[in-house]
C-alpha cells in the first residue's frame, strides 16, 4: 500500500492545503450522510491550519452545526493549561467566531488517575458513534502528527500503545517526557474514512524518510494502515528534503 504523498512548498502552504482537505472532507460527508466526525492532533505543526479553518476567510465553507470534534490525542494537564491539545484546537477553531457548543469533545484530564481518563474518553466515543461490544467508530477524516522520534497520536516508540489492540482510547505512559497521554489506538485511526499526515520542518526530514523509504523500521507512524486506502501525506519542502536522496 503506497502512501500518497504531496509536497507544499512552505509551511504556510502545507497549513492552506490541509485546511482544503478538511473543508473538502467536511463537505462531501456532510452532503453523504448530514454528518462530519473528525479527529485532530496537537502540537505545533496542524496550528496555522486550524486557523484558517476558523478564521474569517473560512467563513461558511464548513457547517459546522454538523460537525463534530474529537481529539486524537491529549496531554495530562488541565483543559486551560498551555501544552492542552484541546486549548490550542478550540481557540484556533474559535479564532474568527464561537463554534456551536459541544463541537468539539475533550478528554476529562483533571483526574488523577490515568486509565479512568481513558475510559471516560472511550465511553464518549462509544456513546457518540452508538457502538456495540467489538465496534469500532469511523470518522470521516483523521488528522496526524509526526515527532522527530517516528511518534504518531501519542503511540510513542517503545510504549504499551503501539500494541493496543483491544482500547478505543488508550493511557500511555511516556518516560522519556516523564508524563501520561491519552491517545486513539490503532485500530481505530485504521477504521477512518481517510488519515492525513501534516509534516513540517527539516528537524523531520531524516524520519520522514525513514517512514516512507523504509518499510521495516518499525516506526510508530509506519503502523498506521487504514483500511480505506493508504493515508495522504501532507510534508513541506523542508520536511520533504531528504526524500531524494
Ligand atoms: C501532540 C500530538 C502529536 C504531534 C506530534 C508532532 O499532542 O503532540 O498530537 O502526535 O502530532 O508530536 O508535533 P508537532 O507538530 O508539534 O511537531
Amino acid at each position: 500500500m503506497e502512501p500518497f504523498v504531496r509536497i507544499l512548498p512552505d509551511a504556510d502552504a502545507l497549513a492552506r492545503a490541509a485546511a482544503e482537505e478538511f473543508v473538502s472532507r467536511a463537505r462531501s460527508s456532510v452532503e453523504a450522510k448530514g454528518t462530519f466526525v473528525a479527529a485532530l492532533s496537537g502540537g505545533h505543526t496542524p496550528r496555522r491550519a486550524y486557523e484558517l479553518l476558523g478564521g474569517t476567510e473560512a467563513r461558511g465553507r464548513v457547517d459546522w452545526r454538523r460537525t463534530k470534534i474529537f481529539l486524537v490525542d491529549e496531554r495530562h494537564v488541565p483543559y486551560r493549561d498551555p501544552d492542552s491539545n484541546y486549548r490550542m484546537i478550540h481557540e484556533a477553531l474559535t479564532s474568527g467566531g464561537a463554534l456551536p457548543p459541544g463541537c468539539i469533545e475533550r478528554y476529562e484530564t483533571e483526574g488523577d488517575d490515568p486509565a479512568a481518563i481513558a475510559r471516560d474518553g472511550e465511553e464518549r466515543l462509544r456513546e457518540y458513534f452508538r457502538l456495540g461490544p467489538g465496534e469500532l467508530p469511523r470518522f470521516d477524516l483523521v488528522l496526524l502528527g509526526m515527532g522527530a522520534d517516528g511518534h504518531t497520536a501519542s503511540i510513542f516508540p517503545g510504549t504499551t500503545a503501539v500494541d493496543e489492540r483491544e482500547r478505543l482510547v488508550a493511557a500511555v505512559r511516556v518516560e522519556k517526557l516523564d508524563t501520561w497521554r491519552f491517545t486513539l489506538t490503532l485500530p481505530v485511526i485504521d477504521h477512518a474514512a481517510a488519515v492525513v499526515f501534516l509534516v513540517s520542518g527539516s528537524g523531520k526530514a531524516a524520519t520522514l524518510r525513514t517512514v516512507l523509504r523504509e518499510p521495516g523500521a518499525g516506526l510508530p507512524a509506519q503502523r498506521v494502515r487504514p483500511v480505506g486506502g493508504p493515508p495522504l501525506w501532507l510534508v513541506d519542502r523542508a520536511a520533504a528534503s531528504a526524500l531524494e536522496r
